[in-house]
């Protein structure tokens, strides 16, 4: 049986989605989850993008040890090498640098002949061939490229050391049917092909990524790279669940397999939904939560006199458990640290006294603690470290009446240990709440999205809330958690100042490094 390496990008391409910006400890926890998934290359930034990104590649490469870590570098060596400072503790030291390929690119972006092209991805691969054990060279746009280029851009990077040779669909425009032909083309027309690996990378722009990775398969590709949910810039990457179930599921077409424990992908999904606020949508193929729901008379009737009338993927095929009571008011500590680990979490002392303090609060508060609940407790205080707490809310008040103008009093502690209390209107309590909170700031906050969504189901349920703005001129994201949504409205709003404010030091610092 044939094995496909799975690349996962959805630390690098993946947070590349508008809006989406993880700090350190959400991108490890992404990152352990990915190997738990069993994942075989993990993308875990772009080290030369920021000083923040080549510690969190750091971080990830020096934790993760049954997954390869690897970071993007263009063909420059400052890019190179900050790839090799970010990655060279790493088990398995790897470096993914890449090229424009395609005519648009280079007469536009480039600016670069044909030759000169092939020119500088072969110095850049030889360049990092001296430091990285391993090669994965990329020609961004491959596949709007003219194949006979296509052909030499391969043979000649691989003859300078790269073991893998990846081919992007960058734009997402190519057919399955072409993209398999294009695979079958390198592997008859580049005579050293059998020294690398080709790898495909889709993107969704007209809705083909998954149909694509997999005809990809078929012509003979060695690795598919994508995301987890999907996510990425645009329309988003393929889904590599998508693609590991599909090939699971028909394996008596494709007759290959990966490594991917495919009972950890709704673990992993909701991870990654939860972290970056991009919720998967209910219809979702594998993992929406209606992937498994037979709502028609006709096919209630048939999955009742046998499943596989209606039903393809078994829930339990990726993890999906059943919504159970977990623990009630009166669990303690001891269950609640065996149910932690149960749930994937393995959090130091001072995090789980935390957590289960704040376990507490909500059992006095919610008659039913699912194992959603704890997850989003669990997740939130593992993530919630790197975000140093310049603002913090301390209580907040507001009064609403269908006749009366929202205002909101909130009490918060600055970041100069201050503390204050501010009140404001607003048309809603939500704005009334955020026009006091941008009182307690020197710079106008401008909000670009808000979403609201229920941790499990019930009136009594936990709220999540994510927020889009930008402060300072930098746009980031932010995301509160609380029983009531106007707690849980304010909260995303200070995280999301705490991560600008975070973000404002990390750019500080890398000005400071380069005077
Ligand atoms: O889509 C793309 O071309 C990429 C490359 C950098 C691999 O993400
Ligand atoms: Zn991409």
């Amino acid at each position: 049986m044939r094995k496909v390496e799975i690349f996962d990008t959805t630390l690098r391409d993946g947070e590349q989605s508008p809006g989406v910006n993880l700090n350190t400890l959400e991108k490890l926890e992404i990152a352990k989850q990915l190997e738990r998934l069993g994942i075989d290359v993990i993308e875990a930034g772009f080290p030369a993008a920021s000083r923040g990104d080549l510690e969190s590649v750091q971080l990830i490469a020096n934790t993760v040890k049954n997954s390869s870590v690897t970071g993007l570098a263009r063909a420059h060596q400052k890019d190179i090498d900050a790839a090799w400072e970010a990655l060279k503790q790493s088990a398995e030291p790897r470096i993914h640098v890449f090229l424009a390929t395609s005519p648009i690119h280079r007469e536009f972006k480039l600016k670069m002949s044909k030759d000169e092209v092939v020119e500088r991805a072969v110095e850049a691969v030889k360049y990092a061939k001296e430091k990285f054990p391993k090669v994965q060279f990329s020609a961004e746009d491959a596949c709007r490229t003219e194949p006979e280029f296509l052909a030499r851009v391969t043979e000649a990077v691989i003859k300078a050391g790269a073991s893998v040779v990846n081919i992007p669909d960058t734009v997402g425009y190519i057919t399955p049917k072409e993209i398999k032909e294009l695979f079958l083309y390198l592997r008859n027309n580049v005579p050293n092909i059998d020294q690398a690996i080709l790898s495909a990378h889709c993107h969704d722009d007209l809705g083909m990524a998954t149909a694509n990775s997999l005809a990809a398969i078929e012509g003979g590709a060695g690795q598919v790279e994508g995301t987890i949910n999907g996510i990425g810039e645009r329309a988003g990457n393929v889904a590599l669940e998508e693609v590991a179930v599909a090939l699971y599921i028909r394996n008596d077409f494709y007759k290959a397999t990966t490594n991917m424990k495919l009972d950890e992908i709704k673990r992993t999904s909701n991870l990654v939904s939860k972290l970056t606020g991009m919720i998967v949508p209910a219809n979702k193929a594998v993992i929406g939560d209606n992937a498994f729901a037979h709502e028609s008379g006709i096919h209630q009737d048939g999955v009742l006199k046998e499943k596989t009338t209606y039903e393809i993927i078994t829930p339990e095929l990726i993890g999906v458990k059943s919504n159970k009571l977990v623990l009630g008011k009166l669990s303690g500590r001891h269950a609640f640290k065996n149910k932690a680990i149960e749930l994937g979490f393995d959090l130091v002392d001072e995090k789980l006294n935390e957590a289960f303090q704040a376990f507490k609060d909500l059992a006095d508060k919610k008659k039913e603690i699912t194992d959603e609940d704890l997850f989003s407790i669990l997740a939130d205080k593992q993530t919630e470290a790197a975000d140093v707490s310049h603002y913090e809310l301390n209580s907040i008040q507001v009064q609403y009446g269908t006749e009366n103008i929202p205002t909101a009093t909130i009490s918060a502690t600055l970041p100069n240990g201050t503390e204050v209390t501010e009140a404001a209107t607003g048309s809603g309590s939500v704005e009334a709440i955020y026009n006091t909170l941008e009182r307690l700031l020197d710079e106008p906050v401008k909000l670009h999205d808000y979403k609201i969504n229920s941790v499990s189901a019930g009136r009594d349920a936990l709220a999540e809330v994510y927020v889009r703005i930008k402060h300072k001129g930098i746009e980031t994201s932010g995301r509160g958690t609380a029983q009531d949504v106007l707690e849980a409205s304010a909260r995303a709003y200070l995280n999301a100042v705490n991560r600008v404010l975070t973000l404002e030091a990390q750019q500080l610092e890398v000005q400071k490094a380069h005077i």
